[in-house]
């Protein structure tokens, strides 16, 4: 069986993971993975079921109950099902985004939803981003880089995507949400968001998007050489 070629892109919300890895994989003619996708699924199930987001027992309870499916359009887009219905829009807002910061934290949730990203990296060559791919979901990927930019540049990137989309909210709030999702994610004990030992750091703080592509796609060229 052909080995396929994994890129894992981790680091802290809004440091650019998605739009990049999306850019990247297109470039490089890569599947994208977007795993938070995964975990905010189970955060929407979690919180239509009004279940204690902290609570192993509950949210473990639930997992049964759940069919979490990825599939890709004709234009190559990510879609998220849940039981069958299409929630890749509703995982959106800033109350999923919360709900799967808290689930993510539970053992029971990151085990279910495991294979279903180490199956992904076995079947196709994947750029996925997360938390926790470089370390854990695919330790032995290829190249691993961990994108951060400071907690303000971050807080302003999601509050202008946020209008985009029509969700009206203040920067303060959006920084404030920033910051307790980075302790959440950094602190828990398992698969706490930190970079690999071989991952290659990037800040974008300073860079825009087409600098910050650019230096991706140069790692990744690089690594992959460098790996023959
Ligand atoms: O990347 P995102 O903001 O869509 O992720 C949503 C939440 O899911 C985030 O707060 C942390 C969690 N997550 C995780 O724990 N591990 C991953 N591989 C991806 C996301």
């Amino acid at each position: 069986m052909k080995k396929h070629i994994a890129i894992a892109i981790d680091g802290p919300s809004g440091a650019g993971k998605s739009t990049l890895a999306r850019m990247a994989a297109k470039k490089l003619g890569f599947i994208y993975v977007d795993t938070g996708a995964l975990y905010r699924t189970v955060g929407l199930y979690a919180l239509r079921q009004g279940a204690d987001l902290k609570d192993a027992g509950a949210i473990g309870a639930l997992l049964p109950d759940i069919r979490v499916e990825m599939r890709y359009d004709s234009a190559g887009t990510q879609r998220m099902l849940l039981n069958g219905e299409d929630v890749s829009e509703l995982i959106r807002t800033p109350e999923v985004s919360m709900a799967a910061s808290n689930v993510s934290a539970l053992p029971p949730v990151r085990a279910f939803l495991l294979d279903t990203q180490r199956r992904m990296a076995e079947q196709h060559d994947v750029i996925m981003d997360g938390r926790d791919i470089g370390t854990v979901v695919l330790p032995e990927a290829q190249v691993k880089i961990f994108l951060t930019a400071s907690a303000k540049e971050r807080a302003i990137r999601r509050w202008r995507e946020l209008r985009e989309k029509g969700i009206d909210t203040d920067l303060e709030a959006v920084l404030r949400d920033i910051e307790q999702r980075d302790r959440n994610d950094s602190s828990r004990d398992i698969a706490p968001l930190r970079p690999a030992d071989d991952a290659v750091m990037c800040d974008t703080t300073e860079l825009d998007l087409d600098a910050s592509l650019e230096l991706i796609v140069d790692i990744v060229k690089q690594r992959i050489a460098d790996g023959r």
